[in-house]
Formats: structure tokens, sequence, C-alpha cells
């Protein structure tokens, strides 16, 4: 059957997949009440188009720390794609190279940065996770740096909302572990390359034994010192921290609340991301993740003010389903429908998205009605 929407992919997914790896992927933490929130929260935010405008061309390039991309939907880091497809990671960065748009390689991803960099050019960003929390040798991480740097690497995304791992039940249930064939690449060399089968999830108790709870905004300073490479840091979620953030001298900021897979009961992103892209004053761009599977989504998250945005389960579905012609699948799906989602809201180029053309639940100054949830 035609697949027609980028959502369709999970269904196939499951199928095709063993369930301890479906149910990793799909996973969020605890209830799930995150999860489902990631996706409703879009259908609180309404439309309010603008007609009679020339949309017989339109431009959805636009650029992220200086590199020129084809449309502001780019890919999260997710871990171990092997899992999905014995192409894995290879897959995911020749179609988000094909589609001229920015693929984050995770730390635990299961290719290495210097074999996703072989695939051939492509604008990349590397997931970082501080790992090593016996020895606190951070030389690892520095040699990791090091080595994205050479592979081309354009900027680290520092993942911030993970000292330990969010209570996952399926993966306590499943106990779940990286099959043995595969390793996290980026880690073989430093013997840290398994994640093993333990009594509950092997994925926690590898981050409760290797993960550097101590992360602080001084090793955000000290990572700056090891790396010229402009820094995002992902999983800010209030003005706060979007406000630390830019004192500690980032370059951007991701709104994620890590696919609700961590903390529970954090809003979605969506909703999170106004104060964060207020605090921010413009002084940085702000990008989003969560529950992103539409055009009409993509375009919401613009119009609150994000640069652009990520996403992640959608990749891991495709590949699941159609290796690297999943992918590209699943980007071409959004572009075409952020395209015309553009074009039904009189908007010709991403500047010309704004505020005005939506309307939210929480916005005071106007009512609609509201959707079922
Ligand atoms: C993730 N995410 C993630 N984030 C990160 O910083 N490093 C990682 O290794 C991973 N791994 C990972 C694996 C899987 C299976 C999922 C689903 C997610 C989080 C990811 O980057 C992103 O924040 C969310 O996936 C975005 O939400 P959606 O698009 O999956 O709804
Ligand atoms: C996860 C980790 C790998 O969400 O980030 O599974």
């Amino acid at each position: 059957m035609e697949i027609t929407n980028v959502s369709e992919y999970e269904a196939i997914a499951k199928e095709k997949l063993p369930k301890m790896v479906y149910d990793y992927y799909a996973s969020g933490a605890e209830d799930e009440w995150t999860l489902r929130e990631n996706r409703n929260a879009f259908s609180r935010i309404l439309f309010r188009p603008r007609i009679l405008i020339d949309v017989s061309k339109i431009d959805l390039t636009t650029t992220v720390l200086g590199f020129k991309i084809s449309m502001p939907i780019m890919i999260a880091p997710t871990a171990m794609q092997k899992m999905a497809h014995p192409a894995g990671e290879y897959a995911t960065a020749r179609a988000a190279s094909a589609a001229g748009t920015i693929m984050t390689l995770s730390s635990w991803a299961t290719s290495s940065v210097e074999e996703v960099a072989s695939t051939g050019p492509g604008i990349r960003f590397f997931q970082l996770y501080l790992i090593v929390q016996v020895t606190r040798d951070r030389n690892v991480v520095s040699q990791l740096v090091r080595r994205a740097e050479r592979a081309g690497f354009k900027a680290i995304a520092l993942t911030v909302d993970t000292p330990r791992l969010g209570r996952r039940e399926a993966d306590i249930k499943n106990r779940f572990a990286l099959p043995p064939f595969l390793t996290l690449k980026n880690l073989e060399g430093l013997d840290l390359g398994k994640v093993e089968k333990t009594d509950g999830s092997g994925l926690a108790t590898y981050v409760a034994e290797q993960m550097d709870r101590s992360l602080s905004w001084k090793d955000v300073k000290w990572l700056q010192t090891i790396t010229s490479l402009p820094i995002l840091v992902k999983g800010v979620l209030t003005a706060e921290d979007a406000r630390l953030a830019i004192q500690n001298g980032v370059a951007g900021i991701i709104v994620s609340n890590h696919g609700a897979r961590q903390l529970d009961y954090v809003p979605s992103t969506i909703m999170a991301l106004e104060e964060v892209v207020k605090a921010t004053q413009g002084q940085v761009p702000v990008f989003l993740d969560g529950g992103v599977r539409r055009g009409t989504d993509v375009f919401k998250a613009l119009a609150l003010g994000a640069s652009g945005i990520f996403i992640g389960r959608p990749v891991v579905f495709s590949l699941a389903a159609d290796g690297e012609a999943g992918v590209r699948k699943v980007l071409q799906m959004l572009c075409d429908e952020f395209e015309l989602t553009m074009a039904l809201s009189g908007c010709r180029s991403l500047q010309e998205i704004t505020r005005n053309h939506i309307v939210t639940e929480w916005d005071q100054r106007r009512s609609f009605p509201t959707p079922r949830l």
C-alpha cells in the first residue's frame, strides 16, 4: 500500500522489527504522558491563513549556523540505527545529504563519525554525551570531539537532559540490550562499545555507569576551550536555562524533551518553545524537536519562533521499513507538506511566516473551537 504520510511508517516498523527494538524506539518515559502530549499539543494550534497572495514561487531554503540547507527540517540524533536496518546511519546520512539537509549523528551510533563521513559530502552535526563517569577522563571526550572535527562535522549538539536515563518500562521488561553483533562504534576503541544485558534496561545500566552526572554549565565552557565548533545545547525547556545558555556562549538552543524519553510530565516542546524564544531575544537561533510528523507542525514551530526543527522517530521507523529510500521519502513528504502549508497560508519564504499566521489555545486574545483530544 502506498505510504502517504510520515506516521504510517511506524506500523510497518512495528511489524518488521523484533519487539525489543521497536519498543526501544517507540517508548517514552513512565506514563508516556509527555509522549502523547508532544503530538496532542500541535492540535491546539490553528492557522490564520492569508489569501490572494501570489504563491507561485515558494522558497524553503534557510541557513543554520551559517550553512545553507534546502528546508528547515533536519535529522535529530537517534542511537543505534543499525538495529533498524543493516545500513543504519549510512542510509540516514545519504538520505539527508540527498535532501540537502543536516543529519545529527548520535554519540551512541552504530556507525562511527569516520564511517558516516565516508558516505560522501553532507552537512552533519555530532551529538555529544559526556561519558565516563567512573574515570572522569575528559580526554575520551576531547578525542571524540576531535574525531568529529576531523571527519568534517560542523557543530556539536550537547545533550543536557540525560544525567541519568529516563525510566522506559518496556526496555526494563524486555531486558533491552544492544544486539551482540553491533557496537557503539564511536566508543568501540575505548571499550565502551557494548550495551549488555542486565537485570532491567541494559541502556539504563550503561548510562548509570558511564554518563557523567556532574555535567554542568562549566563543562559547556570547557567544551568551548577544546573545540572551535559551534555548540548547541539540546534539551532546554525553560526561559531560565535559555538565558544561562546564552550567558555561557552557546551558538544555539534546541528545545527538546528527548522525544519524551527522559522526565515524564514536562510540557510538549511546541508549548515550551515560545517561552524559550522570548528569553533568547533573537541572540541565538532556537530549534525544536519532539512530535513533528506533519508539514503543518513545521510551520507552527516556525510561527512560534523556531529557526528549524529536527525529527527523531520518523527516521528510525522509515529506516526499518525501507532503508535509505524510507528516510528519503520521510524527508520528501515533510518537505512537500510544509511547502503546501506555506502556499495555503500565503507565505513565500520562511521570513514571511509570522506569529499572526497561527492562533494557539493558550492565546488569550482570541478563542477558537477546541479540537477534541
Ligand atoms: C533519541 N534521542 C536521542 N537524543 C540524543 O541526544 N542522543 C541520542 O543518542 C538519542 N537517541 C535516541 C534514540 C531514539 C530511539 C529516540 C526515539 C530518540 C532523542 C532525539 O534526538 C529527539 O530529541 C527526539 O527523538 C525527538 O522527538 P521525535 O521526533 O522522536 O518525536
Ligand atoms: C535514548 C538515548 C540513547 O533516548 O538518548 O535512548
